[in-house]
């Protein structure tokens, strides 16, 4: 795979995929800039080699038609204060003739950027001929949106296909994400812990599994804890368990055996009032892990020489609940194993604590993250291998 470095970027036009899919407020405003920050390496190659850079990016889920509220105007707003050194300009459509005129007409060290892709059908169908559209925009691809890397979509996919092989490279932040993960999945330094918690159990299974063999110890914790322990004939009250997936739970259990540990002690609720306990029977909901859950697990880290992190061990929006999630977090932090951490509520609990810079990686990967782990590649990866 070619990386920016490897590009001729002699008078060229840069065709870039980022992932500027970033959280907002009602009007639009920019709540949070760190996956727009990430992409920043890329971008400055590119403008320090005043290459003209047309940038392409998802925003939520549009479902192929215009929504105003995701239109990535203020995305370009925000993009200027970035880089106040350069003409950034935003363009209202993906592709068409304003944007092959607004794409011809830019200069070198200028940014275009386009519209939210996911507004054209073509984006999620990676249909061929809006591929061929985007192409057209640029004479050379990159890569650099990590985030979107699991996803066939034609702006990382048919899109890349486009490009002759030394063409198309993967810009800095993909290439920092591979080699962080590749320190997880390719013979990680031992002993290895994995923790897993959050709420999407049918979509972390998967990864879980993948790390029965891969790792010393497997910690679970949040909303994911209680399908495995319901999944033991455990009482859970009325705490949130994955029906479907109970035996999918068994089969992993039955693998880890030792090596997976599950919650001893949890916080739970029940009418507003909140207590400490080892059993969840009747009415009451496991919302956190428990203090000595916590210490266990913060001892298991400090064991360690990588630790890889995805999925909060409690309901953290709620602030009574996030002091498990605080442990884990501060036991990463001090720790001096290879620390990676991953996904979207986990990453921002990691920013709520300023840790980020104690971590050796904090990808700015969900899903992709998830495969990435799970896989050790990704499909938009696998497209840009290819000759
Ligand atoms: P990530 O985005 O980091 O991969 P997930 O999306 O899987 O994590 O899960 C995050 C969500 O899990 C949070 O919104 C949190 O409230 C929820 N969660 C964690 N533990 C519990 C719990 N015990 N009960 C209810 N929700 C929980
Ligand atoms: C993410 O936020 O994980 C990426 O931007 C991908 O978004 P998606 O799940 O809507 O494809
Ligand atoms: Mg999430």
């Amino acid at each position: 795979m070619k990386t920016l470095s490897d590009l001729d970027l002699t008078n060229s036009r840069a065709l870039v995929r980022v992932d500027f899919n970033v959280p907002q407020n009602d009007e639009g405003m920019v709540l949070d800039d760190s996956r727009m920050r990430a992409a920043l390496p890329t971008l400055r190659h590119l403008l320090e080699k005043n290459v003209a850079c047309v940038l392409m990016s998802h925003l939520g889920r549009p479902g192929g038609k215009r929504v105003a509220q995701l239109s990535l105007a203020p995305v370009a707003e925000k993009l200027s204060e970035l880089l106040p050194d350069h003409r950034i300009r935003h363009c209202e459509e993906v592709v068409g003739s304003r944007a092959e005129e607004m794409a011809r007409a830019l200069a070198g060290g200028e940014i275009l950027l386009l519209e939210n892709l996911r507004f054209h059908p073509g984006e999620k169908a990676n249909d061929d001929q809006f591929a061929g559209a985007l192409a057209g925009l640029g004479d050379v691809y990159v890569n650099d949106a990590f985030a979107a890397c699991h996803r066939e979509h034609a702006s990382v996919h048919a899109t890349a296909t486009r490009f002759h092989p030394d063409r198309r490279a993967v810009g800095r932040l993909v290439e920092r994400e591979i080699e962080a993960l590749d320190k997880i999945v390719d013979n990680p330094q031992q002993p290895l812990v994995a923790i897993f918690g959050g709420a999407k159990v049918a979509d972390k299974l998967e990864v879980v599994s993948a790390f029965i063999d891969r790792a010393d110890r497997i910690l679970i914790g949040g909303a994911m804890a209680y399908t495995f322990l319901r999944a033991q004939d455990r009482s859970t009250g009325s705490s949130k368990v994955e029906e479907d997936h109970l035996d999918e739970a068994r089969e992993i259990l039955d693998k880890a055996g030792d090596k997976l540990l599950l919650p001893i002690d949890h916080l739970m609720t029940r009418d507003g009032e909140v207590r400490t306990g080892d059993e969840i029977t009747g009415d009451w909901m496991g919302m956190d892990i428990g203090p000595d859950t916590a210490s266990r697990y913060a001892e298991a880290i400090g064991s360690a020489a990588t630790v890889v992190w995805n999925g909060p061990m409690g309901k953290i929006e709620e602030e009574k609940y996030f002091s498990g999630t605080q442990r884990i977090a501060q036991a990463m932090a001090e720790s001096r194993a290879i620390t990676v951490v991953g996904g979207g509520e986990t990453g921002q609990a990691v920013h709520k604590l300023g840790i980020e810079d104690k971590l050796t990686h904090l990808s700015t990967g969900g899903g992709a993250f998830l495969d990435y782990l799970a896989q050790g590649s990704l499909p938009a990866l696998q497209v840009l291998k290819g000759d």
